[in-house]
């Protein structure tokens, strides 16, 4: 009797296979490239599974001819793990109270969490540029997809669409945590080269890394190497200026501020920074080693009265610690993701992932903050 009721409690809920689930939908919706206006453009076009779901051009092309937004489209492996937008207490270098922003969707995190991200892309005008919510409402239920819809929940429309990108992007193949720094740090000490070992000891430690792209647990069980925070490196300029975390919350000392990426999989995810101007992981990390004894060769940056020059520009490493550092971050590479072979769609599952469900406890919102008051605070 017992073990049937367990039976019953696990197997309640888990539709059987081929029934939709919002995570079934949300990958169908993520795929299709029929609902842009003009169509031929989906999520999938900008987030390349080979690419670690980022885009390798620099920036990437709108579904209009000729139009394209101003940053490179970053990796979406564990972007459902970036927690909500908050309000951090900390000490600014007076000694005075000061409330910092961390987390938030996009690179200057003018989105509260990733529900309220996932609708952008289709009606920006950089992206797929549907005119409105009608539209896109009318598209979804013409897709072959469309009776999906009413078997889960007819009168959301377009919310359940959003719902289910969602889950897709909470689903384990986005949040494997199986790179090798997984296995070194599991204990598998063989699992990383000698000079990858030394690259984490320099990151760790005289590179001052770890500071932000955090090695320890967090808003999270395993290590995001990322504290959500955001900073301005002074990126070379390109085009027109961009004003980052400043525009979203209206002060000038975060003008020029971007998020700090997670760098799980960032071996994959070339260009970098958050216009794409820096090819190479190397040259990303001369650029950290030398930036302010090498003006010439990285030029002109957006707000260079907001760079941070206490952290990088001069971090005074050798040749050997660039390489060792370059090295460690190829031991940041899922190996889903490696061993995902040309034209496949989704990487494999590695078995042991908590399901979404498992995990639900950290997939939950938070409340928003007026972050442009004039005086900040958790309210
Ligand atoms: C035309 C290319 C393009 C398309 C199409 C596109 N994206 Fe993006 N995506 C980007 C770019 C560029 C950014 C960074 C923009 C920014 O920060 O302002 C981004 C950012 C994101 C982020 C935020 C990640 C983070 O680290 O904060 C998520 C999540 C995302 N996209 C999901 C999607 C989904 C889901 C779709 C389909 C509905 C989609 N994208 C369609 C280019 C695209
Ligand atoms: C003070 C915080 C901070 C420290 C310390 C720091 N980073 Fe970063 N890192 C950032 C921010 C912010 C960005 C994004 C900048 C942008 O997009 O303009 C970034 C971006 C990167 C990128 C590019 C990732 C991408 O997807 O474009 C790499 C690689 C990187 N950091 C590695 C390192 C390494 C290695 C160190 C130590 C030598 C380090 N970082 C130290 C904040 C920091």
């Amino acid at each position: 009797m017992k073990r049937i009721l367990i039976v019953w409690i696990f197997g309640w809920g888990i539709p059987a296979a081929g029934e939709p689930t919002l995570a079934t939908l949300g990958k169908k919706i993520f795929f299709d490239t029929s609902l842009s206006n003009p169509p031929g453009q989906g999520c999938i076009s900008c987030h390349s599974p080979q690419a670690a779901f980022s885009d390798p051009r620099r920036v990437s092309p709108g579904a209009v001819e000729g139009r394209m937004g101003r940053r490179n489209a970053p990796s979406l492996m564990y972007a459902a793990l970036i927690p909500p937008q908050r309000l951090e207490d900390t000490y600014d270098e007076n000694g005075e109270l000061e409330y910092i922003v961390e987390g938030g969707l996009f690179l200057d995190g003018r989105a509260h969490d990733l529900l309220d991200q996932v609708r952008h892309p289709f009606f920006d005008r950089n992206d797929m540029n549907i005119a409105d919510a009608a539209e896109l409402a009318g598209k979804l239920r013409k897709a072959d997809y469309g009776e999906e819809f009413k078997k889960l929940d007819d009168g959301k429309g377009n919310e359940q669409a959003f719902e289910a990108l969602v889950a897709f992007l909470r689903e384990p193949v986005f949040r494997p945590f199986n790179a090798r720094i997984d296995e070194y740090w599991a204990g598998n000490k063989d699992a990383l080269t000698l000079s990858e070992r030394r690259g984490l000891d320099v990151f760790q430690t005289s590179g001052g890394c770890a500071t932000c792209h955090l090695t320890g647990a967090a808003s999270w069980l395993e290590p995001l190497l990322t504290d959500s925070g955001f900073d301005n490196l002074g990126a070379p300029s390109v085009g027109a200026i961009d004003p980052g975390l400043g525009a979203v919350t209206a002060k000038k000392g975060e003008l020029g501020q971007f998020k700090v990426p997670s760098l799980r999989n960032v071996a994959l995810t070339a260009p970098y920074l958050h216009n794409g101007t820096i090819g190479t992981l190397k040259e990303v990390m001369e650029f950290y080693n030398k930036r302010d004894l090498e003006p010439e060769r990285w030029g002109v940056t957006d707000y260079p009265e907001t760079v941070n020059h206490e952290d990088m520009g001069d971090l005074g490493l050798t040749d050997q610690e660039v390489d060792d550092l370059v090295a460690l971050m190829e031991a940041f590479t899922d190996r889903n993701l490696l061993e995902l072979k040309e034209g496949e769609v989704l990487p494999k599952v590695p078995a042991g992932v908590p399901s979404t469900e498992e995990r639900k406890a950290f997939f939950k919102s938070k409340r928003r903050h007026d972050l442009t008051s004039p005086r900040r605070q958790e309210e």
